[in-house]
């Protein structure tokens, strides 16, 4: 696909994202020629910088870029470093639009940049509307001379109301098409790749259904806590951090009819017919078996002291914020009526693992001494990251006499495949909005039914009084009430298995 001409203005560009990502990810597609041949990327943000201080911030002394840059020439990584500019946008991102206007202006007559334009924001979130509205009112949204895209950081909304209310403020003055709300998870090859999984294949689809498909296991779990951002995590907690958006675009991967074809509209309309099919828990008894929350509490991991939840910077002491949720849900349409999901996610878990199981049902005649128990039974299992592969479990005739039944892996491992680059998620993304293609993007309608699968269980943990929270010691897997939600069914996998 060809690449225009473009400028990307990243609003908030001293924050941590614009550093750690999105400089980095811009870096590997310049090493892989995949920039434009005219491209200039302005950062503008509240604090005062010179454009070169901003290029020695996110580019030349960036400790995120430091390890990329080693042993390269310095012309090389100046003719990087000097495609980026600044422009301060006052204290409160309200006023100087008219200078920025100029700016750009001047920016896309010296550098030929045909006046396509992407706008990254990347700002407080309370921040989207009110900078669309001043781009709107200068005319910085103006498709004439040029496209113009806006790329949506998370969090999109704080629930149903606020994502509509977003929706409805950013497309004031920008079309739905030209919205691009980012979700990383899209972008990683993984994801992608369940639709090849499912869809460029014989022997999955047909048995992808309730006919054959016992229920669904999905894991996200995070080794680390809340790290540095404790302030915003508090006013969070892993529903809305990870799940409304992350875990449920693989939902809606797993759920979703084959798509006609492969453009955007395609796909995206088949995600949120999934998401649409998620059955809305509404009932306080249905919430009460079907959902369980969570906070670490400190403990000690190989003599090193970790700290519980509420004793971390910016979270409050008596803090009902969860780092751990477990959902049970059903998905009400032909396909999977009656199939439960078992969606979990958490920080502070004993290791990083996002991972998908498939579990199949049991044959129906057990003619074997040991077959068709629970473990022995078939399981695809899609490993997201790390160890990205795949991993199917079958049963083996134990050599010897008789007919016993012993569990086997079939595995791939993506390591295995050649030598190809594996661009980073936001590589990936932010390529593909240079190029017009919104696929891995979130469409309104998807963030918006999403949210309406939240919302309740929010509700439900927020005002009801009895809902517990329960504890569990930091590097452990999760409270041991989550096996409940699951027993009677099985267990939670332990990714740690192989
Ligand atoms: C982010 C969340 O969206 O995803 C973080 O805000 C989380 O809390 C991160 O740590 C996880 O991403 P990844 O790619 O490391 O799984």
């Amino acid at each position: 696909k060809k690449t225009e001409n473009q400028l990307l203005v990243i609003f908030g560009a001293s924050g941590d994202l614009t550093a750690r990502k999105l400089v980095p990810s811009l870096f590997n597609l310049y090493v892989a020629r995949q920039l434009p041949k005219n491209f200039i990327v302005l950062g503008t943000s509240r604090s005062d910088m010179t454009d070169n201080e901003f290029r020695n911030r996110v580019v030349l002394d960036s400790k995120y870029l430091k390890p990329k840059l080693e042993d390269l020439q310095k012309d090389y990584i100046e003719g990087f470093s000097n495609s980026f500019f600044y422009e301060d946008l006052g204290g409160s991102y309200n006023t100087h639009y008219g200078r920025l206007q100029k700016r750009i202006e001047d920016l896309d007559t010296k550098y030929g940049l045909d006046g396509n334009v992407i706008y990254y924001f990347s700002t407080p979130p309370t921040l989207y509307q009110p900078i669309a509205k001043r781009l709107g009112d200068v005319g910085l949204n103006n498709q004439q001379n040029g496209w113009k895209r806006v790329i949506v950081e998370k969090p999109f909304g704080y629930d149903l109301e606020t994502a509509k209310e977003l929706n409805s403020g950013l497309q004031e003055h920008f079309a739905e098409t030209q919205i691009y709300r980012i979700d990383h998870y899209l972008g990683k090859e993984t994801v992608q790749n369940l639709l090849v999984t499912r869809f460029a294949n014989t022997i999955f689809e047909p048995l992808w259904n309730r006919n054959y498909i016992h229920h669904v296991e999905v894991t996200n779990a995070e080794s680390v806590g809340v790290e540095k951002r404790g302030g915003y995590y508090d006013t969070s907690g892993a529903l809305r951090d990870m799940f409304q958006n992350h875990l449920l675009q693989i939902v809606s991967l797993i759920v979703m009819e084959p798509p006609i074809g492969d453009a955007p509209e395609d796909i995206r309309n088949e995600k949120v017919k999934a998401l649409k099919s998620l059955r809305v828990m509404t009932d306080p008894e249905v919430l009460k078996s079907h959902t369980i929350r969570g906070q670490y509490v400190g403990s000690e991991i190989k003599g090193e002291k970790i700290k519980g939840y509420r004793e971390e910077d910016g979270v409050a002491k008596d803090s009902t914020t969860e780092t751990y949720a477990a959902i049970k849900f059903f998905v009400d349409n032909w396909r999977w009526k009656d199939v439960p999901f078992y969606v979990r996610t958490a920080k502070r878990m004993p290791t990083k693992v996002t991972e998908v199981v498939i579990h199949f049902k049991s044959p129906h005649h057990h003619i074997f001494e040991n077959s068709g128990v629970n473990n022995k039974d078939n399981k695809l299992i899609i490993r997201i990251q790390p160890d990205e592969g795949i991993l199917m479990k079958f049963g083996v005739k134990v050599p010897g006499q008789g007919f016993k039944v012993e569990r086997a892996n079939l595995d791939f491992y993506y390591s295995s495949l050649a030598e190809t680059r594996v661009m980073e998620a936001y590589e990936r993304l932010l390529l593909d909005c240079m190029q017009g293609d919104a696929t891995l993007y979130a469409r309104s309608d998807e963030v918006e039914a999403a949210w309406q699968f939240v919302d309740p269980i929010l509700t439900y943990w927020n005002k009801t009084e009895d809902v517990r929270m329960y504890g569990y010691a930091a590097g452990v897997w999760g409270p041991e009430n989550a096996d409940e939600l699951i027993e009677g069914i099985g267990y939670w996998r332990n990714p740690s298995e192989n």
